[in-house]
């Protein structure tokens, strides 16, 4: 038995048709809403919920972010979990100095001490964060944004999935990897600007503003510490090793990755207007 967990978000779903014919449960805080025959409901942020979720599971599928992993990393070793394959982040490697990046590499090391079979992916940026420009997009028909000319690796989250499914069921063949995900070209935000209006059969306005311009409409919905670490990230402070393609969605999947203008293709529905 394999859980996944996150499995309604945009590597879960990827994720579970990946595995679809394999004995699975997706792990979601509300069943009732998800709309997935293999769900069970469990919160991370609440471990001891997960018991009944983990009994009788081999291999987990674990997203970090929540803030109580390393217990829900000692709950599955007492549950009989053989393999743990998390979800980590590229920027431990390329801004360890970033808060995000430390927390994922404590949850990386608290893994790989467990005493688990263990497999660390560590994604670039995802294609889906454009999905942070779909109001806009619907309802002006405008991207605004910063550094609209750095170009970084995009993956696409249906390769983080193609990955995890390889990996969780081979696992022993896996175990004490640490993979670096990148999608299979840079792409910038006018390119991606672009493929989503060729996506969209729409032409789109693309408004390049100033760092302390993105930084004021950032502010409005989240913290200033997270705006300033996705604006270094995504132009402000980037480095030979967020800007590197990697080959290792080939690699183990044995097939390309997919390009943002796939995504932009599989998605286009998010960002068109209601009713049209
Ligand atoms: N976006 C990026 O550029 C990027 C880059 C590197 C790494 N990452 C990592 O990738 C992961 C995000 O993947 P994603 O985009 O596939 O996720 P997502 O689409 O944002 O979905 C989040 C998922 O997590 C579940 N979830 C949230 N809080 C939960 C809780 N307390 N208990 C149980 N489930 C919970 C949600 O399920 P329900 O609502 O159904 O409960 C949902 O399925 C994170 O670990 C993030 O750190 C992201």
């Amino acid at each position: 038995m394999i859980l996944v967990t996150g499995a309604t978000g945009n590597i879960g779903r990827a994720l579970l048709a990946e595995l679809r014919g394999r004995p699975v449960r997706a792990l979601t805080r509300d069943a009732s809403r998800a709309g997935l025959p293999e769900a069970v409901e469990g919160d991370l942020t609440r471990p001891a919920s997960l018991d009944s979720a983990l009994d009788g599971v081999r291999s987990l599928f674990l997203l970090q972010g929540t803030g109580a992993e390393e217990e829900v990393i000692s709950r599955a070793r007492r549950a009989g979990v053989d393999s743990v394959v998390l979800v980590s982040s590229l920027t431990v490697e390329t801004h360890p100095h970033l808060p995000a990046a430390r927390r994922n590499l404590a949850v990386e090391q608290a893994l790989r001490d467990s005493g688990l079979g263990w497999t660390v992916l560590r994604p670039t940026q995802f294609a889906s964060n454009t999905l942070w420009w779909a109001p806009a997009i619907r309802e002006r028909g405008e991207v605004r944004a910063a550094y609209v000319d750095v170009g970084l690796p995009a993956i696409h989250p249906a390769d983080i999935a193609a990955v995890a499914r390889h990996v969780l069921t081979s696992p022993a063949a896996h175990h004490g990897r640490t993979y670096a995900l990148t999608g299979p070209a840079v792409v910038t935000v006018r390119e991606q600007v672009a493929s989503l209006a060729e996506a969209l059969g729409r032409d789109l306005t693309l408004t390049e503003l100033t760092r302390e311009q993105a930084r004021a409409d950032m502010t409005s919905f989240m913290d200033p510490g997270t705006a300033d670490a996705i604006l270094d990230l995504t132009g402000g402070d980037v480095n030979e090793g967020l800007l590197r393609v990697r080959g290792t969605v080939t690699e183990v999947t044995g097939r390309a990755g997919r390009t943002f203008r796939e995504w932009a293709v599989g998605n286009a529905g998010a960002f068109q207007f209601l009713g049209s």
